[in-house]
């Protein structure tokens, strides 16, 4: 297959990934030679101990950061390949990624916080409205859609932070310890919806999570350890 492209459907994918922090007194390789693969549909969950660079790759995969070595296909667009602004639109239209700290926006309310994404791919302010309304409803949040962030519960932003990374649609979403602040009937909410659009809408998931429970609800679970990534 040619090197800018992938040549099969995968929305996701990883080649020789690795990564190390050269700054400060030592070099520390956090990721090294790790391959992935993800098919559209595919819930796959990654574990491994704290500090051991789940978000690290969580960042490399979603072109928030750059690899040291090797590359990384979005669908099937080399991300190294595009430019900051090209690869901006990609993930605006390709990517839903939710941060393990939220990320929300502080001076807007949630609903505005799941437009957010919609209005940028230039979707009319009604429909925009209407889906990312409809979506916190979905995520138990209709009546907290006027709220700011600072009036929210750490596990009503987790909430809010994922109707925004599902709000576009995308193929594929990235969620850094999604259920970390929540109750287990509300994450099990979450997995429902995960569950639902894998199958309804053949989104994937790619989930870094401490949560076995969630884990295990998953179709894949791949360990990071020692750099790589190891089926378990
Ligand atoms: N900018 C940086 N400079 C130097 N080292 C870094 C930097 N960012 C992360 N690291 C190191 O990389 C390693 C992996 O960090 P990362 O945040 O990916 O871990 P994690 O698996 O997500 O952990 P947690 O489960 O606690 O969230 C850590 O040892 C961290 O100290
Ligand atoms: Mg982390």
């Amino acid at each position: 297959m040619s090197e800018s492209r992938m040549s099969d459907k995968a929305v996701l994918s990883c080649r020789n990934l690795g990564k190390s922090y050269d700054e400060g007194p030592e070099s520390v390789q956090v990721l090294a030679n790790l391959q992935l693969e993800l098919q559209p549909g595919e819930r796959v969950a990654i574990v491994g101990s704290s500090g051991s660079g789940k978000s690290t790759l969580l960042n490399l995969l979603g072109g928030l950061d750059t690899p040291t070595t090797g590359s990384v296909w979005l669908a099937g667009e080399q991300l190294s390949a595009l430019g900051e602004r090209a690869r901006g639109l990609l993930r605006n239209r390709a990517l839903g990624f939710v941060y393990q700290f939220h990320h929300l926006l502080a001076e807007f309310t949630a609903l505005e916080n799941v437009c957010m994404p919609l209005l940028i791919g230039r979707t009319p302010i009604p429909e925009a409205r209407e889906r990312a309304e409809a979506l916190l409803k979905r995520v138990g949040l209709g009546h907290r859609l006027s709220h700011k962030p600072a009036e929210l519960s750490g596990g009503e932003r987790q909430r809010v932070a994922i109707a925004r990374a599902l709000v576009n649609r995308p193929g594929l979403v990235m969620l850094d310890e999604p259920t970390g602040n929540l109750d287990h009937h509300t994450a099990q909410g979450i997995q429902e919806l995960m569950r639902e659009l894998s199958s309804a809408s053949q989104t994937a998931f790619l989930v870094v999570t401490h949560d076995l429970n969630l884990a295990r609800q998953m179709d894949r679970v791949l360990k990071l350890e020692d750099g790589h990534l190891v089926a378990i």
